[in-house]
């Protein structure tokens, strides 16, 4: 029972937080689903399998959780927890936050693209504990 309440408590501060940069959202989708097109390939938002886990409700996920995906050895024993700043040094140089891991790209310099891909993300969450709540 305790689970369940702090699992619906997290969701809605994801919720609250995705509604307080509500309108720079809107702005940056543009710019974060551009850059975004540089994970698609691998990467789904809406929970489907892939190359890679699916990136949906990534932001405050731990690391290595999506369930049924093979995760390398380096990602399995490497615990984090994907808060955006640990996302955007992940993404800048994925090697450097987890040695060894197989995802094959290389990292996105850019710190401008990177702001805006995590914004992108933290929008694709779990829509079914917001709709409860708005
Ligand atoms: C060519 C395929 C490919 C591309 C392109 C790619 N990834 Fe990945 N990604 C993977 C694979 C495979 C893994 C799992 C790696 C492992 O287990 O070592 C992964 C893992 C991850 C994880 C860890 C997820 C978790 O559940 O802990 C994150 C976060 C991530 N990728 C983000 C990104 C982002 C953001 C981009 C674009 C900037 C990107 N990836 C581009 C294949 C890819």
């Amino acid at each position: 029972m305790s689970r369940v309440k702090s699992s619906i408590t997290f969701h809605a501060c994801l919720c609250l937080a995705a509604a307080s940069f509500g309108s720079s959202v809107s702005q940056a989708a543009g710019p974060g689903e551009q850059a975004f097109a540089e994970c698609a390939a691998c990467h789904s938002v809406d929970g489907s399998p892939g190359v890679g886990p699916t990136l949906k409700g990534i932001i405050g996920r731990d690391s290595a959780s999506v369930p049924g995906f093979a995760y390398s050895n380096a990602f399995k024993r490497t615990h984090l927890k994907w808060t955006p700043d640990q996302l955007d040094k992940y993404v800048a140089d994925p090697q450097a936050v987890v040695p060894g891991n197989v995802m094959p790209y290389a990292g996105m310099s850019d710190a401008t693209q990177r702001a805006a891909l995590i914004s992108y993300l933290a929008t694709v969450k779990s829509e079914v504990a917001c709709n409860r709540l708005w």
